[in-house]
């Protein structure tokens, strides 16, 4: 029976994996979750794992309900035995234990995005030297994966992801006024606040071309990105000869959560009646609109530490406005100030930690 451990159990995609784990009778010897007592302690209750991380406000607590409860960080989770670990603790959080998981040679279903943004390289050499392997979770990763398979990579000409859009696709025209709620509530995915806001400044497209040209090695050049509203086909390859190759599938994070536990086998799924769309839509990306995908460009083309710098500066950007600091069309602007001012360094563990805490104190002063 395969082993699982899952990282940010508690959140989004934790309980799609634990509900997938369900599905295929994994058994899931290890959770790391943050704050959410009640949902750990459900799951606790129902999975026995072996070692469970918490944040330490909860520890008492969880001890009182479990007696005998093993607790550890989420990097002793993400070292336990297991055939894979899923990492899902979102932004630089996620960095040390998606490290650790690396280091083990399970796979490794990668949805944290932030960690490859920020340190892709190092990341590789840790799972190189462990013959460790990425399946990714994200559904535009998942599908460039799937469509990558089998090819070679001199005959690939572009990367293709598309973005639904967000909820601001198309109005309100005036997005100065958009309020946490409004932003929060994304048209097709229920996601962690991050990511959701992040969605409607399509800086999370931005996160997700810099994670593609870290997980596949590819020039920035031939990373793009197309607005498909509908969400159903996640990504592209385009070959040399013209030829392009797609992975299509409904919006739904199970199925690429399910295929990176699975890895390589597929498994029938039991969702039933998936719908097929009658119309496909897509068009280029405008920057104008949701400049924050252009800053993300821009971080990319720099190299080095940039990408770390515009990564930390958003968590502090979306935390200020989903606490009503500042308003929307805000975030854009710390991300281009932050990356303005950020030092040419090469990426060295040492330099990514440094210019991460130097990227947060500078996008509180703007924020
Ligand atoms: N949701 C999606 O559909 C989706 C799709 C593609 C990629 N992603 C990526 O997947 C990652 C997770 O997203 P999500 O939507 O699942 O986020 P989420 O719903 O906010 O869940 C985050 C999880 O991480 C835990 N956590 C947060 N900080 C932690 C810390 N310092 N130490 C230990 N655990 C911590 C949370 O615990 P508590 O809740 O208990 O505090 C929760 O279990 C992100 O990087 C996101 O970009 C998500």
């Amino acid at each position: 029976m395969k082993r699982v451990v899952i990282l940010g159990s508690t959140g989004s995609i934790g309980r799609q994996a634990l509900e997938v784990c369900r599905w295929r009778g994994y058994r899931v010897v290890g959770l790391a979750a943050g704050q959410n007592l009640e949902e750990l302690s459900r799951q606790i209750q129902e999975w026995r794992p072996l070692l469970v991380a918490a944040h330490e406000s909860l520890h008492e607590e969880l001890k009182a309900r479990f007696p005998g409860l093993r607790l550890g960080t989420p990097e002793e989770v993400a070292s336990l035995e297991a055939e894979v670990a899923v990492a899902a603790i979102p932004g630089l959080a996620g960095l040390a234990p998606t490290w650790a998981a690396a280091r083990t040679g399970k796979h490794l279903a990668l949805a944290n995005k932030e960690a490859m943004v920020a340190a892709g390289p190092l990341l590789w050499q840790e799972v190189e030297a462990h013959g460790t392997e990425i399946l990714p979770v994200d559904s535009e990763h998942s599908a460039l994966f799937q469509a990558l398979l089998g090819e070679r990579r001199e005959d690939v000409a572009e990367l293709i992801l598309t973005a639904s859009g967000g909820p601001f696709l198309w109005e309100p025209e005036d997005l100065s006024q958009v309020t946490p709620a409004m932003a929060l509530n994304h048209p097709r995915w229920r996601m962690g606040p991050k990511v959701t806001i992040d969605s409607a400044t399509l800086f999370n497209k931005g996160l997700e071309v810099l994670e593609a040209k870290e997980l596949f090695r590819f020039p920035l050049e031939k990373i793009k990105v197309l607005v498909h509203p509908q969400a159903y086909v996640h990504g592209l390859v385009r070959f040399v000869d013209g030829s392009l190759k797609a992975q299509l599938g409904p919006t739904d994070m199970r199925l690429p959560i399910q295929y990176a536990l699975t890895y390589p086998e597929r498994a029938e799924t039991p969702l039933q009646n998936l719908p097929f769309p009658g119309v496909l839509e897509f068009f280029e990306p405008d920057l104008n609109r949701f400049p924050a995908l252009a800053v993300a460009y821009e971080a990319g083309r720099r190299g080095g530490v940039a990408q770390v710098a515009v990564s930390a500066a958003d968590e502090v950007a979306v935390e200020a406005f989903l606490s009503g600091k500042i308003p929307f069309t805000e975030i854009p602007k710390i991300l281009a100030r932050v990356l303005e001012n950020t030092p040419s360094l090469p990426l060295t563990w040492e330099n990514l930690f440094a210019v991460d805490a130097w990227a947060r104190e500078e996008a509180k002063r703007w924020a």
